[in-house]
């Protein structure tokens, strides 16, 4: 069961000295706790005796005086140390949660693209919140509960035996099953909230989407049928919050009725003692208060094993994706291009994708994968600041061939170079710095137009050069328009951009940045032909001397402005050549170029 403690370990790094501190605290806070019911106990006797005579009444006044003197000492001691081991345990609990986060989004940003491809968002968030909440409540909550338990149940037994062996094992027999009692049913706890939670979020699921679908409700006449299924849903979760009330509603009756029995016990078989002269009036007193301190400790070690378990298996989820290695990384050599006139080249490169197969918990397996063949032989060479068009049928490998370049994986075999240098000699983050890539999905962060534009730059631009690069993508109209204008909050509760003017930011942001190697994946899907013409006659004008631009494109538009195209199909450069060369050979590319011009012309129409 606690095998993985040693993973916990290398957590308190950095925080000895407050857990030692907190740790010390507690101690003198439980070792004044376990003595009040001592003082209470001979604060009676004095009492007891001051009224049967057995001492004066002087002297009983005294004595509870100086008693009473001592609690009152010990109770404000408790309250300044209680005050410093809960802030301490809790800020150090905090700083171990806020460290591991930060790994942990550090080694995602460190992470391969095949990692992102396979994993599923959803679990990867949960481990960053639900995984690393449960290991702060170990490191924190469940670190105070473990070494306050620990005193308790070496002081107060001893305490108890010194003063009747009898009464303490019948004690300690009547709450011996307290742990199992607590763990079970913590548990069971557990497992019924977590299904309370999973049915809220079907809830929040289906409200959402009758809201965010509202057209489509309300069009197809379905509110009825929609407020039945919500009704449905609503119930499932009325159901199972009942079944947790009935079974959090059980678990407080049953141990306070525990501690009764044991209060019961001690009066009675105490109570008897104190007949027999072999207990005061005062120890049963005292007996009676202890009980809560033995009590509590049985309590606390069914919690702190239930934590336990649950951050123990919450690490080992964490741990899984901190040994996740990326698979492209920098390989040492880390130079630095001498010039911004880029050279690309692709000699014999193959390329499989590797599909790893999951483990059970959803995480792709480093060593278990099905490959296919993506990119075969790839021959090509790109001279440095030409336009080149890639070209071919959907699926043929061209994002592949691009995503090779920029290294979001490595291929099986072959180099690829930029001026005669094997790109793996480049750190990733210099080869990326050299690159502007707009990938063929748009993404756009929910953040300004402006810091969407700027997203891609290290220090800070002008708005001229913002609102520059905009008129070079033909936004400016669109963005002058808006009331917010480049402040404009794009997303759910900002502006929503039309599909074609989304990928027209996309394109401004990797123009801004004035890249010496420019790399478009099919970015003018959803813009017309009429625009997209203009956009690329401004970034072919704007080119500055040092630019090679690579495009992925199936417009012909495209494809007669740039110096020469290579076309792909199933993986293999079939053709290469200027427009004029390829049409004339009549062959591939040629036919491909006819069912373009149709279907241009139909799209057009
Ligand atoms: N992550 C992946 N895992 C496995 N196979 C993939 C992956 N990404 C792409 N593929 C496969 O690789 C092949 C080439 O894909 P790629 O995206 O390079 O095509 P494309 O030429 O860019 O197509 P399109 O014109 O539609 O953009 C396709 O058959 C695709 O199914
Ligand atoms: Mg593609």
């Amino acid at each position: 069961m606690f095998k993985n403690l040693r993973l916990f370990l290398p957590l308190l790094k950095g925080h000895y000295k407050k857990y030692i501190i907190a740790s010390l605290a507690l101690l003198v806070v439980d070792i004044i706790d376990v003595s009040l019911p001592l003082l209470t106990g001979l604060a009676f006797d004095s009492m007891i005796n001051g009224i049967s005579g057995k001492i004066g009444a002087a002297e009983a006044v005294q004595r509870l005086g100086l008693i009473v003197l001592v609690y009152f000492a010990g109770i404000l001691v408790q309250g300044f140390l209680r005050y410093w081991w809960r802030y301490l345990y809790h800020s150090a609990s905090l700083l171990v949660a806020n460290n591991i986060r930060n790994k942990f989004f550090g080694h995602l940003q460190k992470l391969s693209m095949n990692f992102f491809h396979n994993a599923r968002t959803g679990d990867i968030m949960s481990r960053a919140t639900n995984d690393v909440e449960w290991v702060k409540m170990f490191m924190g909550e469940g670190a105070i509960i473990i070494v306050d338990i620990c005193f308790y149940f070496i002081m107060v037994p001893f305490i108890m035996f010194s003063k009747s062996p009898s009464l303490t094992l019948y004690i300690i027999l009547s709450c011996a099953f307290i742990p199992f009692f607590v763990r079970s049913t913590s548990k069971r706890l557990h497992a019924k909230s977590a299904e309370v939670q999973e049915s809220m979020s079907g809830i929040s699921q289906s409200a959402e989407e009758n809201f965010s679908g509202v057209r489509v409700v309300k069009s197809f006449a379905q509110e009825a049928n929609q407020l039945d299924r919500f009704r449905a849903t609503n119930e499932v979760y009325l159901q199972k919050n009942l079944s947790l009330a009935k079974l959090s509603s059980y678990f407080h009756p049953f141990l306070g009725f525990n501690v009764g029995l044991s209060a019961f016990i001690i009066l009675l078989a105490g109570g008897l003692q104190v007949i027999d002269g072999k207990l005061t009036p005062g120890d049963v007193v005292a007996f009676m208060q202890l009980l809560g301190r033995i009590a509590w400790p049985m309590v606390g070690l069914g919690i702190s094993i239930t934590i336990y378990q649950r951050a123990s298996a919450s690490l080992e989820r964490l741990t899984q994706i901190f040994n996740v290695q990326p698979e492209v990384k920098d390989q040492g050599a880390n130079l630095v291009p001498e010039t911004n006139d880029l050279e690309v080249e692709f000699r014999n490169v193959n390329f499989s994708h590797k599909i790893p197969e999951l483990s059970q918990d959803g995480i792709p397996q480093q060593d278990k994968f099905k490959t296919t063949q993506v990119l075969k032989n790839i021959n090509l060479k790109i001279p440095a600041n030409s336009v080149v068009a890639i070209t071919g049928p959907i699926g043929s490998g061209k994002t592949t061939l691009l995503n090779l370049l920029v290294r979001f994986y490595d291929g099986d075999s072959g180099e690829i170079m930029i001026n005669g240098i094997n790109i793996k000699n480049y750190s990733v983050k210099n080869l990326r710095s050299m690159m502007g890539l707009v990938p063929q999905d748009v993404f756009l962060f929910s953040d300004t137009i402006r810091d969407n534009i700027a997203f891609g730059l290290d220090d800070p631009t002008t708005d001229e050069k913002i609102s520059n690069t905009a008129e070079s993508v033909v936004m400016r109209e669109a963005i002058d328009s808006l009331p917010q204008k480049y402040g404009a909050y794009l997303g759910e509760r900002g502006v929503n951009l039309s599909g074609g003017q989304r990928q027209r930011v996309s394109l401004a942001r990797a123009l801004i940045k004035n890249p010496p190697l420019l790399i478009l994946d099919d970015c003018f899907s959803a813009v017309d032909f009429e625009t997209e013409r203009t956009i690329l006659r401004n970034i072919i004008a704007n080119k500055s001397q040092s630019q090679t631009v690579l495009v992925v494109s199936h417009r012909l538009a495209v494809m007669s402005m740039a110096d020469f195209i290579v076309f792909v199909d199933k993986g293999e450069i079939v053709e290469q050549g200027t427009h004029a060369e390829l049409i004339a050979k009549n062959n591939a590319y040629a036919r491909f170029c006819e069912y373009q011009n149709i279907k241009e012309q139909l799209e057009g129409d």
